[in-house]
């Protein structure tokens, strides 16, 4: 036995560079699809996740900040639409990680990769609160599908089976918000050309 493998500096040598080996190891998961897929898919769901918590707190602030004569079924409709959204973090988080691949960290990764703009206006008139959700939404879910078409090129039912699900919801969403804008702008007596899908 060489004494020497036991000296305290060989033995710290050993351990930094078992740490520094442990830091590079990507916090891998067993998946029979293959890496370049993973990657691909995760850093996708991670893009969409940060789409759908900017929805999310947008859905909320228009929630707390509608107004007027439809308060009530316009408040109440967005509060449903939140939750939906919602629902969706966590499972679609989780799927970066079974697939191997990390996802968001905090707000402020969440800021960096988002699509959907924020909407920090005092004060906005709930028919435009409802076109600006709905082409949200339009976005949203134009980038599910793309989402979905590569997964399927990879062979990924299970993100698939959760796209599909979040595609119907976002068009249920898209229906909703057209609806509710049309006869908001019926009550007022204007005719607001912006409502055509
Ligand atoms: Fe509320």
């Amino acid at each position: 036995m060489n004494p020497s493998s036991h000296s305290p500096s060989s033995s710290s040598a050993a351990s930094t560079a078992e740490l520094q080996e442990r830091r590079a190891a990507p916090l891998s998961t067993p998946t029979d699809l293959k890496s370049p897929a993973t990657e691909q898919i995760s850093n996708t769901l991670s893009v969409l996740l940060a789409d759908v918590f900017a929805l999310y707190v947008k859905t909320k602030n228009f929630h707390w900040h509608m107004s007027g004569v439809h308060f009530r079924d316009l408040h109440l409709m967005l509060d449903e639409q939140a939750a939906q959204l919602w629902a969706m973090t966590d499972p679609l988080a989780e799927r970066c990680r079974k697939l191997g691949g990390r996802t968001v960290h905090s707000i402020g990764e969440i800021s960096r990769l988002q699509r959907v703009l924020d909407n920090d206006a005092a004060f906005v008139d709930p028919p435009d609160m409802m076109a600006e959700l709905r082409e949200d939404s339009r976005m949203l879910v134009r980038q599910l599908r793309r989402a979905h078409a590569l997964c399927a090129e990879h062979g990924d039912v299970g993100t698939n089976s959760l796209l599909e699900t979040w595609i119907d919801q976002g068009e249920q969403r898209i229906w909703f918000l057209f609806e509710a804008s049309r006869g908001a702008g019926q009550d007022n007596g204007t005719h607001r050309t912006t409502l055509a899908l």
